[in-house]
């Protein structure tokens, strides 16, 4: 791997990523400014022949596609624009990798493929997603098999759980419950509370993303995530209410009032990671205690 094309590499993993990986030439491809030093080219992945461009001009061999419409408020709203982005966004890249160097495709797609489930979520489990945005990322996940098959580059797909950490998107439960805590508000819980997740720090995820790339594994899907703390969200807004100096209220609120169908809920996600672990010793280290501090200590609450 020596020239890398990150897409999306102005969000949360991709900048993220960008710097776990020692790599000189990082190029960020992007519709939005990335907030550090990097050598950034803009647009957007709908746009196939720029993407072709710069794959020739850089003389890309590994495309980190991370780029995608995401969020369960955005998704649900915008239907076309997920199926845009995630799919054909997904399908104009790999159809521009066609007479480049490109030897390596690293895929995002998400725990969201699964759907729900009441046991912890193995790799060759049915997939049932729930939401057309666990679809797209379906279609994601198949248009790089066949396009690696077609044109025989490498492929890894990542399915990510929960990733966070201080930084991340407002609309994700975290940042959304210490934004919460900021703006002294009550914090606000879907439902009664009882959907659990488990939480990855970011640099756990990008820790897992590299020991996979050096390990040169080929073809493989893998679980990232954290299994070591399932946690409710009830008792997520405890933990973080009670780790702040502000003791807020919690508010429960029926989903009918939110910007997601109770259908839609998860009510249980947790990854099996034994395949990562067995093909990397990946081991997620930073607990659910340490990802809050480091919220409470940067926003000083
Ligand atoms: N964060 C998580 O917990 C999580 C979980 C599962 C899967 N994922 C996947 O990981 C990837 C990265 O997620 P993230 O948390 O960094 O999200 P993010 O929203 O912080 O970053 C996504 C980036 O994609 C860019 N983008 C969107 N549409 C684009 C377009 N048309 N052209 C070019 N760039 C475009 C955005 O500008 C943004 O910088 C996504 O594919 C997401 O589906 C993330």
């Amino acid at each position: 791997m020596k020239n890398i094309l990150i897409t999306g590499g102005s969000g949360f993993l991709g900048r993220n990523l960008a710097k776990k990986l020692k790599n000189k030439n990082i190029f960020i491809y992007d519709k939005v400014q990335p907030n550090y030093k990097c050598k950034f080219i803009k647009g957007s992945i709908l746009n196939s022949s720029k993407i072709n461009e710069n794959l020739k001009t850089y003389k890309i061999d590994t495309i980190i596609h991370l780029a995608a419409s995401l969020g369960v408020s955005n998704t649900e709203k915008k239907p076309s624009e997920v199926i845009d982005i995630n799919f054909l966004g997904t399908l104009n890249i790999l159809k521009a990798i066609t007479n480049t160097k490109v030897k390596k495709f690293i895929f995002a797609s998400s725990s969201e493929v699964y759907g729900d489930n009441k046991k912890k979520m193995i790799e060759n489990l049915d997939l049932k997603p729930k939401s057309l945005y666990g679809h797209t990322k379906i279609l994601g996940e198949n248009l790089v098999k066949t396009y690696s098959n077609l044109l025989g580059f490498d492929y890894l797909i990542f399915r990510f759980f929960n990733v966070c950490g201080y930084g991340q998107r407002e609309d994700f439960v975290i940042s959304k419950f210490f934004k919460d805590i900021k703006e002294k508000k009550e914090i606000t819980v879907y439902g009664s509370g009882i959907q659990k997740r488990s939480f990855c720090h970011v640099k756990d995820a990008c820790n897992a993303i590299v020991l996979t790339i050096n390990k040169k594994i080929k073809n493989q899907i893998f679980n990232i995530g954290n299994n070591k703390e399932p946690i409710s969200i009830k008792n997520l807004a405890i933990l973080i209410r009670n780790n702040s100096k502000y003791k807020c209220k919690i508010k429960f609120i029926p989903f009918k009032k939110t910007d997601r169908s109770k259908n839609r809920e998860i009510y249980y996600r947790e990854p099996d990671l034994r395949k990562i672990f067995s093909m990397t010793n990946y081991m997620p280290k930073i607990n659910l205690i340490q990802i809050i501090k480091e919220y409470t200590d940067q926003q000083l609450i």
